[in-house]
């Protein structure tokens, strides 16, 4: 493709790993139409903003994105501005008022007809809107996800939207009901990774554990076997896990297959069974508790982390309290915690009484004090180990903290099975001779808070660009 023909698209993500995974197709959708992505947005002919609603602050910077762009479109009348995703599912033709110099909105099942809309606005010069959902999963499968920019990891979508109707929540009003891709179409399309040489695949659902159950072709723990099964890959990771469909054969996955990772992402939300019920999540604290005692139990090293919402209409504090106490029980790895927002279509909206925004700044304060300390204890408990890390890239900047940095090597990051960063140096190594793509084995020598510090002791498989011809002697 010649660069002279080709024309400039800029894509801006905002939102969870689905969004990120849905960007990687329309950018390999829309080079069809000779589309190259650019890292300039002033460049651009084509910019496209994949859009998030889960929170009032999410929809904020969608429509501030957006602003920023009014000046572009007016120095530059042929570009075409596109928003997808869930604020655009959520606002359709709304968003065209909202955004006057908008060209297309495009929901979250219209992904597979967005080259033909560009390909319309193009010779029409129309506006289009786009929030049709009756296409369902079949239209994941006609692309293949091949890649050539050097990544190691990939998120691969398994299954789309979400039928549990948390009522705070609104995943299942923007992403529709749940329906799962066919197994086979899911492993094709990670051989298909492994030989463009990715090594790490992150599976994707809003609710990963009940994969296929509605289709009856075979559950999570099933494909997992599948997965594991494919030569060339080296390790396997998902999210989101729902506590209520965490199965039995899941929790021994961890065990029996070498490739799963040990880590979970198990959001409980909250430790009341007050709010638990009024959120609609189908759970007790203890059931809750016990899954994750099931887990332990299998894999004793599993890394366990967590989302929660803090400020719950009608959250009291003996409901905080079951909180923090839960998250002293249990002791994550780490957590995500967020103040509650309403959101149009959830039905939490209703409820009351809303609590006051300074309360759930305090709490979400407490909170994350509790948790960043027993975040590095959890760290800190690796220091002395020897961990497999898998290794992804240069450290973006150096973690000097009393470690001396030698002029000649490069900094390396990549991350352990229980998914914590690690950071070290290898000597000999450049950007040209990366050890991008294999498993090093660190020994930990430091733990900081949200990344370790070690010293490799040796290869246990070679880089990805080496392909089995040497070794580095570490
Ligand atoms: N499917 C996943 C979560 C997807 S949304 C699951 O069920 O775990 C990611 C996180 O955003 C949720 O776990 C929740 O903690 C948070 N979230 C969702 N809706 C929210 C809202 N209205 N206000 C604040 N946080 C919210
Ligand atoms: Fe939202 Fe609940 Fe579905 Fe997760 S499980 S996406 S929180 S409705
Ligand atoms: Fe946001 Fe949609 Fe994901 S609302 S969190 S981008 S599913």
């Amino acid at each position: 493709m010649s660069a002279v023909n080709s024309k400039k698209l800029y894509i801006r993500t905002i939102g969870c790993q689905m969004n990120v995974y849905d960007t990687e197709r329309m950018a390999m959708l829309l080079s069809r139409l000779r589309y190259r992505r650019t890292d300039r947005l002033e460049s651009a002919d084509l910019i496209v903003v994949n859009t998030c609603a889960i929170r009032a602050k999410a929809e904020q910077k969608v429509f501030s994105f957006l602003g920023r762009l009014a000046r572009l479109k007016q120095n530059n009348p042929g570009l075409i501005i596109a928003a997808g995703g869930c604020v655009a599912q959520q606002e359709g033709a709304r968003m065209l008022e909202r955004a006057p110099y908008l060209d297309v909105v495009f929901g979250t099942h219209a992904i597979g007809r967005l080259a033909r809309i560009i390909e319309r606005v193009e010779k029409e010069k129309c506006r289009i809107v786009d929030i049709d959902m009756s296409a369902g999963v079949e239209e994941f499968d006609t692309i293949r996800n091949f890649r050539d920019d050097g990544q190691v990891t990939s998120f691969v979508t398994i299954m789309q939207g979400c039928d549990n109707y948390c009522t705070y929540c609104v995943v299942p009003h923007v992403r529709g009901p749940e329906a799962s891709r066919h197994p086979e179409k899911i492993v094709a399309e990670i051989k298909d990774l492994v030989r463009s040489g990715i090594r790490e695949v992150t599976l994707l659902g809003q609710n990963v554990n009940s994969y296929g159950q509605k289709e009856g072709w075979c559950d999570f723990a099933a494909l997992l076997q599948q997965i594991n099964r494919i030569d060339g890959l080296l390790r396997i990771r998902f999210t989101t896990s729902h506590p209520k469909d965490l199965s039995p054969e899941l929790c021994r996955a961890f065990k029996n297959l070498d490739k799963l990772c040990h880590h979970i992402h198990l959001p409980v939300q909250s430790g009341s069974n007050r709010v638990l019920q009024r959120m609609n999540r189908k759970y007790t604290r203890e059931q809750y508790l016990d899954k994750i005692e099931q887990l332990r139990s299998n894999c004793p090293d599993i890394a366990i982390t967590s989302d929660f919402i803090i400020g719950f209409p009608g959250e009291r504090q003996a409901d905080f309290d079951q909180t923090l106490a839960l998250i002293r029980q249990v002791a994550f790895d780490g957590i995500f915690a967020f103040k509650y927002s309403d959101r149009p279509s959830a039905p939490a909206r209703q409820f009351q009484p809303k609590l006051p925004k300074e309360l759930k700044n305090e709490r979400l304060q407490i909170l994350l004090d509790i948790q960043d300390e027993i975040t590095l204890g959890r760290n800190q408990s690796l220091v002395g180990t020897v961990q497999q890390v898998l290794v992804e890239g240069h450290s973006k900047r150096n973690v000097k903290n009393d470690i001396d940095l030698s002029p000649n090597s490069l900094q390396w990051t990549g991350r352990t099975s229980t998914n914590k960063i690690v950071n070290f140096l290898l000597d000999g190594s450049s950007a040209k001779d990366s050890p991008a793509g294999a498993l090093v084995r660190v020994e930990i020598e430091k733990a900081l808070a949200h990344s370790l510090w070690g010293r490799p002791t040796g290869v246990d498989t070679t880089p990805t660009y080496l392909k089995g011809e040497r070794s580095y002697a570490a």
